[in-house]
């Protein structure tokens, strides 16, 4: 079954933004993506103190939004967190669960990844589940063992029709902030297992957008984006300057044609 010929390109503000930059930098991206095809999807996941500035300065554009976690409960007494109904209620299209930084600096585990999951499908969104191995675990060859165990800790609570509207970065998180990317060939053979771990979930699943995340730049964004499973990116300090986010989104572009 051939895939959908389409790329994503979303940028993970992580802590970063104020609110006069923010402006600057959200109507720029939504002027510079007007300029691409359609089959160019591009994202923002901002903070969410920043949700309503974003739903003001994108809707009507082509560009969507999103959080950068959502809670695993529906609502109750969890302070500080944040329940995917209530950015369902700013117009938010994306959700990025299981970050590496908050696995890492939060010990989210891959069962509670898992119910975030869930809960972003519930809600209405697009969960973009995040993925990766740690330079130690690539070293000792334990890449497929921790993203397959990541990964299925997600699946096993979706149904099939469900899993099919997941997005999956891989991000080593040897790469991420770190200015070492991946070869584009190392990330392809990392997406064409999580391919094949997603066509065991089901035909329908295995068309799911694959995005790379780690250091992704202008001047390395082709080449990863040409590869035949990596159906786009996840930007982090990238995406904070409108002109390399653009020059990011125009390599998506490129590669599709
Ligand atoms: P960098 O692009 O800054 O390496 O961050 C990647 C990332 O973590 C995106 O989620």
């Amino acid at each position: 079954m051939s895939r959908q010929r389409a790329k994503l390109v979303v940028g993970n503000w992580k802590m970063h933004g104020r609110i006069d930059e923010n402006a600057a930098l959200l109507t720029e991206v939504a002027a510079g993506a007007s300029a691409l095809q359609k089959d160019v999807r591009v994202g923002v996941c901002v903070p969410c103190p920043y949700l309503a500035q974003s739903q003001a300065l994108l809707s009507g554009s082509v560009v969507k939004w999103g959080v950068q976690d959502v809670s695993a409960h529906a609502g109750g007494a969890y302070t500080g967190e944040v329940a995917a109904e209530m950015a369902v209620d700013f117009g938010v299209t994306y959700a990025i669960v299981g970050h590496s930084e908050r696995r890492a600096y939060h010990r989210e585990s891959p069962e509670l990844v898992g119910a975030k999951t869930q809960r972003a499908i519930e809600a209405g969104l697009v969960p973009i589940v995040c993925v990766g191995e740690t330079l130690e675990e690539r070293e000792s060859g334990a890449t497929e063992q921790v993203i397959g165990t990541q990964l299925d800790a997600v699946l096993m609570l979706l149904t099939e029709e469900q899993a099919a509207g997941i997005v999956v970065a891989y991000e080593p998180v040897w790469a991420i902030g770190t200015g070492k990317t991946a070869q584009p060939e190392q990330a392809q053979a990392v997406h064409a297992f999580l391919r094949r771990k997603l066509q065991e979930k089901g035909a329908t699943v295995a068309n799911a957008l694959l995005l790379y995340g780690g250091s992704v730049k202008p001047d390395n964004a082709r080449e990863l984006f040409a590869q035949g499973d990596i159906d786009g990116g996840l930007i982090g300090g990238a995406s904070l300057k409108s002109k390399d986010f653009l020059a990011i989104c125009q390599a998506a572009q490129t590669a599709l044609q």
